[in-house]
């Protein structure tokens, strides 16, 4: 048999902001990256799978400023809760860690000296708004003014939520700050700035590789087409992050160091787990693969800045950069600051874990349309899918193996062309989780299930008159049905791991992608449990 040679992966996903808890939002985009990563775990390539949580920046600064707590010990706390939930969720990173950390202030420095060495880093005055009641300078988010083009009120320093213009802060009209309700004053001061421009043309030719999905592959080439401006990487004090080597009180922008945040969480890793090699993987020539998950918000960081400052320092791009829309509830967007937010932990005191990722998985697909979480569509998807078509049919056929065959499954397959059928339905399963078309994954295992359950309702085993001796019709009509139930379980398993692990007890074996078309012949299961819980129609929630 011909070898095949397996991948090495590493996949990231965004690194959540350490202000905050996670909620529906940021699980959504964990759960689809950790289905991909449990998919390839089953086809036994090397995958990696790592975060941290995004300590840096202001907004976490004023927020210990105000509880009087030291940023340090503010970012742990929470990268600690961040973790909690994550697990709750069964999301498998290997390593998830902290920007705050010895290994990221290493590559942090280290990555801006050889930009630096390159010539690629310009300093420029520039000027800001400054609160002077609270001597900071103010980033964008914390100006509100009118908006120069539709003269709309209240309105964020980079952009009009009301026309939808991007402008820059100075050209507010009637700038207050957020911070004091007072008019700040312009104020200048010398800026770091990586040269983005000088990328244009390998950027051109990246993005046109493949690594982006195509409606993102557009609007990058609107963006290329208008012409890259040079970024500006630093902060003055005060501020919470990195001091920049060689200058006094200026700081590493938070959007600088983050990305960072993949290479230093997987050095942590690699230092835990001997058998990765770190600096195979980073070199521009390496055969290992890349993979960030990322939100449409954060598509410019991520497939212009980023690679930019990778290709700058001689680093290993990304292969593919996978962007997610939004997850809304009830049509608004979910969000810490504004619209609704949902966290994942009150999420889980009415709902165990499986059910929204089922849920999210049915409506998933490789675009970046937006997700609308629908309570009552969740419940009654979990509750016809979940448990009417998959877990009735194991508990069905069960029934009757238990009692009547000892537990034993027939010798002999009885509709071997239904049976290769469900095998060629699952070899396009496999090709659609690869593509991260999720929605069509679990639409092909309704129809499978729909057709198992038919098979056994058109045979109407329970009319037999026969005996029930080892092997008759009988007895390999529900053979057949725990077989059906173990094909559809082996392409849940990454979707559902608890009711894929119930389901390994249930059968007496491992889920595994190599043994899917190894039907379960003279084979015992274990006496049926209820392998998972309706959800209630009438719960009452309150997040
Ligand atoms: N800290 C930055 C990312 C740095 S990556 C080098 C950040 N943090 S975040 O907490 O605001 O968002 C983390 C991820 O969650 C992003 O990919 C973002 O798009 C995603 N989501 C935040 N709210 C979301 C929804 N409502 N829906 C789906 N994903 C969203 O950005
Ligand atoms: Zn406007």
């Amino acid at each position: 048999m011909k070898k095949i040679k397996k991948r090495k992966i590493l996949v990231t996903c965004a690194l959540p902001y350490a202000n905050g808890l996670i909620h529906l939002g940021h699980i959504m985009e964990h759960i689809q990256a950790d289905i991909w990563v449990r998919f390839h775990r089953m086809l036994n390539n090397k995958i990696w799978f790592i975060c941290s949580g995004d300590t840096h920046g202001t907004a976490i600064m004023l927020k210990c400023k105000k509880e009087k707590i030291k940023p340090k010990i503010y970012v742990k706390k929470i990268i600690k809760e961040q973790k909690d939930i994550f697990l709750k969720f069964n999301i498998s990173h290997d390593n998830y860690y902290s920007t705050h950390t010895k290994e990221h202030l290493y590559y942090v420095n280290k990555l801006f000296l050889i930009l630096k060495k390159k010539k690629l880093i310009n300093k420029k005055t520039i000027y800001q708004w400054f609160d002077s009641k609270f001597n900071i300078f103010l980033p964008d988010r914390l100006v509100l003014g009118t908006c120069p083009i539709c003269r709309s009120n209240k309105q964020y320093g980079d952009n009009c939520e009301s026309c939808g213009s991007v402008y820059s802060a100075l050209d507010l009209i009637k700038p207050i700050s957020v911070l004091s309700n007072t008019k700040p004053i312009l104020k200048n001061s010398v800026h770091l700035f990586f040269n983005l421009p000088y990328f244009t043309n390998m950027l051109k030719n990246w993005t046109a590789s493949d690594v982006l999905q195509k409606t993102v592959y557009n609007k990058i080439k609107e963006w290329l087409l208008k012409g890259l401006k040079e970024w500006d990487i630093s902060r003055d004090a005060p501020y919470f992050g990195f001091k920049i080597p060689f200058y006094t009180n200026k700081y590493f922008y938070v959007w600088f160091d983050a990305p960072i945040g993949y290479i230093s969480s997987f050095k942590n890793l690699c230092d835990k787990n001997k058998n990765i090699n770190f600096k195979k993987f980073w070199v521009k020539s390496s055969n290992y693969e890349l993979y960030h998950f990322i939100g449409k918000d954060i598509i410019y960081f991520h497939s212009l800045f980023w690679p930019a400052v990778l290709h700058g320092c001689d680093f290993k791009k990304p292969t593919k950069i996978f962007a997610h829309g939004y997850v809304l509830f009830n049509g608004c967007k979910m969000s810490k600051s504004r619209g609704v937010n949902i966290t994942a932990k009150n999420w889980l005191k009415y709902f165990d874990s499986d059910s929204l990722r089922y849920y999210y998985a049915s409506k998933l697909s490789n675009g970046i349309e937006d997700i609308d979480i629908n309570i009552k569509q969740f419940i009654n998807k979990i509750n016809s899918d979940l448990l009417n078509k998959i877990v009735n049919l194991a508990s069905r056929s069960a029934k009757i193996i238990n009692v009547r065959f000892n537990s034993f499954l027939s010798t002999k397959i009885e509709d071997i062309d239904l049976y290769n059928y469900f095998l060629k339905i699952s070899n396009n399963i496999i090709y659609n989780f690869n593509k991260l078309n999720f929605n069509i994954v679990i639409s092909e295992i309704i129809e499978l299930a729909n057709l198992a359950n038919k098979y056994i309702n058109d045979k109407k085993p329970w009319t037999y008159k026969e005996k029930f001796y080892f092997d008759n019709k009988i007895h390999r009509i529900f053979s057949m049905g725990i077989n059906f139930f173990k094909i559809i379980m082996t392409c849940l398993k990454p979707i559902t791991p608890i009711l894929a692990q119930n389901s390994e007890i249930f059968l007496k074996i491992s889920l595994l992608w190599e043994n899917i078309n190894q039907p379960l012949l003279n084979h015992k299961i274990s006496i049926y449990k209820n392998l998972y819980q309706k959800i209630n129609e009438n719960i009452k929630y309150n997040f």
